[in-house]
């Protein structure tokens, strides 16, 4: 072996690590505000009758924090993370690694300031107004150029699979944040969309439909790519299947936008087709659900006594159960029963609660020690508590949902043998408070868990280093 294939790479860690403790503020500011909001349902006099604390105000804050905050924040963080250790190079641009970093922070601040003032494009998932828009389009293109421009200066003659979904979720995003976007600002705090009435639904639903394919499933399937297999100790259970998974993902999730715009102007035959994509979709699905599953083949056991692997294969099991649930929803006459009801509200925690942020969870809990120069988390009997409050509470919240959604919708159909409604809104409204009850407890539990894993983690990233791994840090993550 020549000397420099032993000498370890200089990685930049510095903005992995920056990302990484930004992942645990963002995550327990925006889950909090969910809880809020959650006990606003039932107790809407915690508004306090102060405008910016209204549930229509809160609400796309809450989106807006955990999504592209907490989830953002831990994307950035492992994709600066994975590429560098896959490429076995620096990132590209350290200039562009901070800029991304700060600008990305920027944009956190002026959406937490914004949205409380009722400033809003009034899109969903794309509340923020131009200026800001602006912004995310020039991080976001930072944070591509620094991504491939490190693939291109890679080590390695192979491209691991984590990157291919990395990368689809980067450029993806880019063209649904640009396309959506496209305003005529009338002043410093208002634009209005270019496009119109069923054409600007379905630009809408086209971005909103692979926000969710692209953000907060491609890109933590790049996630789970990477550390499953490391935690494990495994290699992925089938390569040749991840690389199908990835195309086959890819190229059905961007037609399944209009299953958002069931019975509505958009022509039946757009409903039909996303209707049928968003089946077909549940396959490869549920390929990489298995993919990532069975990584574990012949380590079983370590589920017993490694509660960050638990964290990632019960992560696993969430995405397989909203990637059923969803293409199950999809169709046209399920639909009927479960739009507009708190169903929808529980498949997407399912999804958002149970899949991206415990893969988060756990590859954060991964990262910590190496991050910060130590051998291990300063407390595994605390990730386990904190696993168990997770699993708990996002249980709570999905199953409140999906009883209070199923009872919603029956009870909204309900009709009398002269035809007239057999229920009045509000009867069905008196019907979900128990529910909200529940997924508010569920909440509850959630960011109690949190609080612990900024705890255990305060802990790591203070305790004394030991002089075997100072050394490391120094290597990878002084600059
Ligand atoms: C403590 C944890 C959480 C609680 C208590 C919570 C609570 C809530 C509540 C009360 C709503 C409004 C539901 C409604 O309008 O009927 C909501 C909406 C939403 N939350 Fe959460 N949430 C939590 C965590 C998360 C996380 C981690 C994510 C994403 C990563 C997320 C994504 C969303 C999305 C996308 C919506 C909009 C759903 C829709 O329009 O159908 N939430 N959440
Ligand atoms: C095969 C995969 C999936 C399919 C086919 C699918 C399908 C659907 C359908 C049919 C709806 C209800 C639309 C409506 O009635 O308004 C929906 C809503 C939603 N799903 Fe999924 N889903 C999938 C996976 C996921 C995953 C993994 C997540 C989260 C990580 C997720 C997040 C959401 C969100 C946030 C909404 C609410 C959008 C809104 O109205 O604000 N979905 N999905």
């Amino acid at each position: 072996m020549s000397e420099t294939s032993q000498v370890k790479p200089n990685y930049n860690y510095k903005v992995v690590r920056q990302f990484t403790i930004m992942t645990i503020v963002w995550g327990i500011v925006g889950m909090s505000v969910g809880v809020l909001i959650a006990a606003q349902l039932f107790a809407p006099a915690l508004n306090f009758d102060i405008p910016w604390l209204t549930y229509s105000r809160l609400r796309p804050l809450h989106t807006n924090a955990v999504i592209f905050a907490f989830g953002g924040c831990a994307l950035f963080a492992t994709s600066y993370y994975i590429v560098q250790r896959t490429c076995q190079v620096r990132l590209f641009s350290d200039k562009l690694a901070t800029f991304t970093f700060w600008g990305w922070q920027a944009v956190i601040v002026l959406a937490a300031v914004t949205l409380p003032l009722g400033i809003t494009a009034s899109k969903e998932y794309a509340e923020l107004e131009w200026p800001i828009d602006i912004l995310i389009a020039l991080v976001w293109i930072a944070y591509i150029i620094n991504f491939f421009g490190t693939l291109i200066i890679r080590k390695t003659s192979h491209i691991y699979v984590a990157n291919w979904f990395l990368g689809g979720f980067m450029l993806t995003v880019a063209v649904l944040h640009i396309g959506n976007s496209m305003a005529i600002p009338v002043s410093m705090t208002k634009s209005y969309s270019i496009y119109a009435g069923a054409v600007d639904a379905m630009m809408q639903w086209w971005y909103g439909h692979n926000a969710v394919g692209f953000f907060l499933t491609a890109g933590f399937l790049g996630m789970m790519y990477y550390f499953v297999p490391k935690q494990a100790g495994r290699p992925v259970y089938s390569y040749r299947l991840s690389i199908v998974h990835f195309w086959a993902l890819v190229s059905l999730y961007i037609w399944a936008g209009p299953h958002h715009l069931h019975y509505t102007a958009l022509p039946d035959w757009t409903q039909s087709l996303g209707m049928v994509m968003s089946v077909i979709l549940f396959v490869p699905s549920w390929g990489g659900m298995i993919n990532g599953i069975m990584t574990l083949s012949g380590a079983w056991h370590k589920l017993r006594t490694d509660p960050i692997l638990r964290f990632l294969i019960v992560s696993l099991s969430f995405y397989g159960m909203s990637t059923f649930e969803g293409p199950m929803m999809a169709i046209k006459t399920v639909n009927a029963l479960s739009h507009y009801t708190d169903w929808t509200v529980g498949h997407v925690h399912s999804g958002a609660l149970g899949w991206v942020a415990m893969v988060s969870i756990g590859s954060v809990y991964h990262l910590i020690p190496i991050l910060f120069g130590q051998p291990k988390m300063y407390s595994t009997k605390l990730i386990n508590i904190h696993f168990w409050l997770a699993t708990i509470g996002v249980v709570l919240y999905i199953v409140a949902m999906w009883m209070s959604g199923v009872l919603q919708g029956l009870m909204w159909r309900a009709v009398n043998a002269d035809g007239t409604l057999t229920y009045s809104f509000v009867e069905s409204l008196e019907a979900s408070k128990p529910f909200y009850v529940v997924r508010f407890i569920g909440g509850v539990f959630v960011v109690a868990g949190m609080l612990i894993m900024a705890y255990n983690c305060y802990r790591t990233v203070t305790a004394p280093k030991s002089a075997s791994v100072e050394g490391e840090l120094a290597l990878g993550g002084a600059k």
